[in-house]
C-alpha cells in the first residue's frame, strides 16, 4: 500500500459533482431510451424505476460505505474492510470482477463516445439541415458501414479520456460537471418542448407510463436490473473508488437520494424528448443503439435554430460521456498503478490503451466482422450484455450482501444517522429485498 495520504474531495458537494458526472451520461440518453423502445414501453419504465428505488440505490450507499471504510481502490478497499470486519481477504473479488466490468464497459463505451464526437461535427456541418427520416437514417448507416470513421471517432474519445486520467485533472472537472449538467438538462427541456410541438407528446408519455404488462417477460426485468446499475454506475468498484476519497461527515443516503434523482430525471427527460420524434415520423421503436441518432437529427434538421442547438446537444452528451468514460478508466488505473511498478502516467496508458484495442473489435462488429462470435451475438453486443446482464448485477449483489451480512449491523446504523424505524427499513432491504431482488431476476432469467 502506498504511504501517501488518501486525497479527499474538496467538499460535499465536490464529490456530489463527481459522482453525478460519473452516473449521467450515454446511459440516460443513449441507452435508456433505445431500451425502452426494445422492450415494448412502460413495463420495463416502471419495473426499471422500481430497480433504482429498491435495488440501486441501497447499493448505491453501500458500495460508498465500503469504500469510505476501506480508503483504497476497490480490490484493496473489500480486502481490508472484510479483515477488519473480521471476514475473509477473499471478498477482494468482489471489487477486482468490478475493476474487470469496468475495463469491459469502457471499451464499447468509447465507440459511442465516438458517434457522440462525429455527430457533434455534423451539427456544424450542417448535414442534418433538411433531411427526412430516410437522409438521416443513411448518415447514421454510413456512420456503421465506415470501419475508419468509427475508428477516427474512437481514439479521439479514448485519447481524450486517457489525456484527463493521465493529469489526474479530474478535479479540474468537478467545475465543468457544476455548470454542463445543469445545461444538459435546460437543453432537453427545450427538447421535451419541442416534443409537444409534433402532436404526438401525448402518445409518448403514455408510451412511457402506460403499461402494457403483456409485454413483461424474465428478459425485459433482467435488462431493466441491469440498466439499473449501468446508469448508476454500481457494480463496478466505481462508487466504491469514489467513496474512498470521502470524508466522515458526509451523509450518504441524502447524497444518494440527490445523485439517483438527477440521473432518472435525465433518463426520463431524454425519454420524453425523443419518443414523440420517433411516433411523429413513424420511425421503428426498435431501432437499438441506432435510437437517439436517427430520431435527434432529424428534430434539429428541421426546426428554427435547430444547427445551434445539435451542435449544443451532442456537445454537451459528449461531455457527459467523457465524465462517465473517466471514472470507468480511473478504478483500473488505480488497480495497475498500485499492482505493477508502472507510474500513474504509464498504467493510464496501458489501461487506456487496453480498452481501446477491445473497443476496436467492438466498432469492427457493425460492420466487418458482424457475424456472431458467441451465443449468436457479436462482439459488441456480447461486451453490452456480459457486462449489464451478469457481471454488475453480481458484484453488485457481492457487495450489498457483504455490507448488509458481514459488516458489524450497529456500526451501519450509527454511520448511515439511522433512527430505529430507519435502520429496520435498511436491514430490511439490504438483507433480504435487493439481494433477493436481484437473484429472483437472475434465475427467472435463466
Ligand atoms: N453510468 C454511466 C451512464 O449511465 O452513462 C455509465 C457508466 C459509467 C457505467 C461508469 C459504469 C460506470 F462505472
Ligand atoms: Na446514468
Amino acid at each position: 500500500m502506498s504511504s501517501k495520504q488518501h486525497a479527499h474531495w474538496s467538499s460535499r458537494l465536490a464529490f456530489i459533482l463527481a459522482a453525478t458526472g460519473s452516473a449521467v451520461g450515454l446511459g440516460n440518453i443513449w441507452k435508456f431510451p433505445y431500451m425502452v423502445g426494445e422492450s415494448g414501453g412502460a413495463a420495463f419504465v416502471l419495473v426499471y424505476l422500481l430497480c433504482i428505488a429498491l435495488i440501486g440505490l441501497p447499493i448505491l450507499v453501500s458500495e460508498w460505505l465500503i469504500g469510505r471504510r476501506g480508503q483504497s481502490n476497490p480490490a484493496n478497499a473489500m480486502a481490508s474492510v472484510a479483515e477488519k470486519a473480521g471476514r475473509s481477504r477473499n471478498w477482494m473479488i468482489v471489487g477486482i470482477s468490478g475493476i474487470l466490468g469496468a475495463f469491459l464497459i469502457l471499451s464499447f463505451y468509447s465507440v459511442i463516445g465516438g458517434w457522440s464526437l462525429y455527430y457533434t461535427l455534423n451539427s456544424v456541418t450542417g448535414a442534418f439541415s433538411g433531411q427526412d427520416a430516410d437522409g438521416i437514417g443513411a448518415l447514421f448507416n454510413g456512420m456503421l458501414g465506415n470501419p475508419g470513421l468509427l475508428l477516427l471517432g474512437h481514439s479521439v474519445f479514448m485519447l481524450l479520456v486517457i489525456g484527463i486520467v493521465a493529469r489526474g485533472v479530474t478535479k479540474g472537472l468537478e467545475g465543468a460537471v457544476r455548470t454542463l449538467m445543469p445545461a444538459l438538462g435546460v437543453l432537453l427541456a427545450v427538447l421535451v418542448g419541442y416534443g409537444v410541438t409534433t402532436g404526438h407528446f401525448g402518445e409518448a408519455v403514455s408510451y412511457l407510463f402506460n403499461p402494457d404488462w403483456s409485454a413483461l417477460s424474465g428478459e425485459t426485468v433482467l435488462a431493466a436490473l441491469g440498466h439499473a446499475f449501468f446508469t448508476l454506475s454500481l457494480g463496478m468498484g466505481i462508487m466504491m473508488a469514489y467513496g474512498s476519497y470521502l470524508g466522515e461527515e458526509v451523509n450518504l443516503l441524502k447524497t444518494a437520494r440527490t445523485v439517483v434523482i438527477m440521473d432518472t430525471v435525465i433518463a426520463l427527460g431524454a425519454g420524453l424528448a425523443i419518443f414523440p420524434i420517433v411516433f411523429a415520423n413513424d420511425l421503428d421503436l426498435n431501432s437499438g443503439p441506432g435510437l437517439i441518432f436517427v430520431t435527434l437529427p432529424l428534430a434539429f434538421g428541421n426546426m428554427g435554430g435547430g444547427m445551434i442547438l445539435g451542435l449544443l446537444f451532442f456537445l454537451l452528451l459528449t461531455f457527459a460521456a467523457l465524465t462517465s468514460a473517466i471514472s470507468l478508466l480511473e478504478p483500473v488505473v488505480e488497480f495497475v498503478e498500485e499492482r505493477t511498478p508502472l507510474s500513474r502516467a504509464m498504467s493510464t496508458l496501458v489501461a487506456g490503451i487496453g480498452a481501446w484495442a477491445l473497443g476496436i473489435a467492438a466498432l469492427l462488429s457493425f460492420n466487418v466482422w458482424s457475424d456472431p462470435v458467441l451465443f449468436g451475438l457479436g462482439v459488441f453486443d456480447l461486451l453490452d450484455k456480459l457486462t449489464s446482464k451478469f457481471m454488475l448485477p453480481l458484484t453488485g449483489l457481492g457487495a450489498i450482501l457483504f455490507a448488509a451480512w458481514r459488516l458489524d449491523r450497529q456500526s451501519v446504523v450509527d454511520e448511515l444517522g439511522l433512527s430505529a424505524g430507519g435502520a429496520s427499513i435498511w436491514h430490511l432491504v439490504t438483507r433480504y429485498v435487493a439481494p433477493i431482488g436481484v437473484i429472483v431476476v437472475f434465475v427467472s432469467s435463466l
